[in-house]
């Protein structure tokens, strides 16, 4: 029988308190791979690491505000000490704060980067020196069709997801060399982020004809293509993006 995808890989999983990263996060464990639960309400991650551990697996909770860099070294040293070298980085975590633009205020703008891109690259920075040292590393970044498309009512969003892009790509060639590969998932899902999309009736039945597919997914059908990215099945693929929208991005 053949072993686990994603045994032997120690995963840090951002933003997976809840929705996609949760989801990616419980698969993983499931794959093999010791998991760390990273996100910004620490009661959150610990539970669903507590759940993996009831389930056989292996995973510890970590508060850690991913906008913050002295926290996200300080957690990524914890996991390092608590479960070896941080061999596949899935940076997930994300907020929105939607505004049409000629109203968007700093803040609103502050609060979208500082998640998404800063969190992004404070985390690429932290475990890359371990990676490059073991020669050997799956980064998974999360983009969106915002970033790719453009969308109304979230420049920020849009402007910080195509930043990911970027940052997927630049990456993908600096640590190419050493090994690592470095990939990007657009995903969408019905989580808590797209709860007003999905239930609001300015919005829902307009957003359900724009997918393909005629309905969203649960998070568990994003997480597969995460575990793609984080295997040896991948170790030739670098610097692509996913889509797992049931087709939405092409008709755009
Ligand atoms: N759901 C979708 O349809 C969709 C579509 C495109 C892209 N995405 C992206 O997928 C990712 C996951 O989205 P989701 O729908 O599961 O969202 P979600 O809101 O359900 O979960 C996001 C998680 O990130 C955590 N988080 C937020 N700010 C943080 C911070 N500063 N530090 C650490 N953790 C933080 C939250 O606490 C939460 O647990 C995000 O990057 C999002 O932009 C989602």
């Amino acid at each position: 029988m053949s072993k686990p995808v994603l045994e032997g890989r120690v995963a840090v999983v951002t933003g997976a308190g809840q929705g996609i990263g949760k989801a990616i996060a419980e698969r993983y464990a499931a794959e093999g791979a010791k998991v760390a639960v990273v996100d910004i309400d620490g009661v959150r991650a610990k539970e669903v690491a507590d759940a993996i551990t009831e389930s056989g697996g292996t995973a510890i909770g970590v508060a850690c505000d991913v906008s913050d860099r002295a926290a996200v070294d300080a957690a990524a040293a914890e996991v390092v000490a608590e479960l070896g070298t941080i061999t596949v980085l899935v940076s997930n975590a994300g907020v929105t704060r939607p505004a049409m633009l000629w109203k968007m205020t700093d803040d609103q703008w502050d609060a979208v980067m500082s998640t998404h891109l800063n969190g992004s690259l404070y985390w690429l920075q932290a475990v890359t020196p371990g990676m490059r040292e073991a020669r050997k590393g799956w980064i998974i970044f999360t983009t969106s069709a915002a970033g790719i498309n453009g969308t109304i009512g979230q420049i920020n969003y849009a402007v910080a997801k195509s930043g990911i892009l970027a940052m997927m790509r630049s990456a993908a060639r600096e640590l190419a060399p050493s090994g690592i590969v470095v990939n990007a998932v657009a995903p969408a899902a019905a989580t808590p982020m797209t709860e007003t999309i999905r239930t609001d009736e300015r919005f829902k039945d307009k957003y359900l004809e724009s997918i393909p597919m005629g309905r969203w997914a649960e998070p568990q059908e994003i997480a597969g293509s995460y575990v793609f990215f984080a295997s040896d099945d991948a170790a030739y693929v670098t610097g692509q993006t996913l889509s797992v929208d049931g087709g939405r991005v092409m008709m755009r």
